[in-house]
């Protein structure tokens, strides 16, 4: 089983003018990504890559073509099957790291908590997961009082919370220093080498580095990264 397949995959966004013809983002996605695989995408603003993880992660159903998530056909889905899927299966890292402002750094991790079907030993989990990533000592402090970076790593947290077999993630270290993206970084290569799938939306050679593969959306589709051809 592959852990994620895109089929023609298409995304229509409505005239920009009253009258005008229909955007179409995409000319069709193909893509298969292997179980365990650690792929990265590149991609000018503007390309979709954000979208494409959206859809990915079901929280935008409004598509066309064929959309497999952990064999699962995500259109064939109920909301309730697929919102059980995305809290229990899949850890999602937002662009804009999507806190909660009135909540801790440790409520926030623990979201996925209270609105899943539960995360066993939810707490010390996530008091884990934000020592794993260096926020330890912040647990009681509220996003207004974290850094951009600090609270990236907090939604990292977050997105581990229920040890989800795929990790969909939007420029995860766009707002980070050189040493802490490192940081970020290599907790990404260990979850890969502990068998999580992940799919990671980012600018950074660093992070394309550390990914299996490499993949540029660009015109409408995905291509392998220029860089690597002629390498293998
Ligand atoms: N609701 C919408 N209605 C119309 N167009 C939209 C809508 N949402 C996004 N778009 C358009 O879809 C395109 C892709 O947006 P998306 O955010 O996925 O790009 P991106 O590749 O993630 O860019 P960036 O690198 O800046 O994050 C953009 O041109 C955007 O204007
Ligand atoms: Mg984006």
């Amino acid at each position: 089983m592959s852990a994620i397949e895109l089929r023609a995959l298409r995304k229509r966004y409505p005239p920009r003018e009253p009258g005008g013809a229909p955007q179409d983002l995409w000319r069709g996605l193909e893509l298969t990504v292997g179980e365990g695989e650690f792929v990265a995408i590149e991609g000018q603003s503007g390309t979709g890559k954000s979208t494409l993880l959206h859809v990915v992660g079901g929280l935008d159903r409004a598509y066309e073509g064929e959309v497999l998530v952990l064999g699962e056909r995500l259109r064939g889905l109920s909301d309730a099957r697929l919102a059980a899927l995305r809290h229990a299966r899949i850890g999602f890292v937002f662009q804009s790291f999507n806190l909660l402002a009135e909540l801790t750094a440790l409520e926030n991790v623990l979201l996925p908590d209270y609105f899943g079907d539960g995360v066993p030993d939810a707490e010390r989990r996530a008091r884990e997961g934000l020592a794993r990533v260096g926020l330890a000592d912040k647990a009681s402090s509220r996003p207004m009082a974290l850094s951009g970076g600090e609270r990236q790593r907090v939604a990292i947290a977050r997105a581990l919370l229920s040890r989800p077999p795929l990790l969909l993630a939007d420029e995860p270290t766009g707002n980070l220093d050189a040493r802490t993206g490192e940081g970020i970084i290599d907790l990404f290569r260990e979850l890969h080498r502990d068998g999580m799938t992940l799919l990671v939306v980012t600018h950074e050679v660093r992070v394309s580095r550390a990914a299996s593969r490499v993949l540029v959306l660009r015109e409408g589709a995905l291509f392998p990264d220029p860089r690597l051809e002629g390498s293998a």
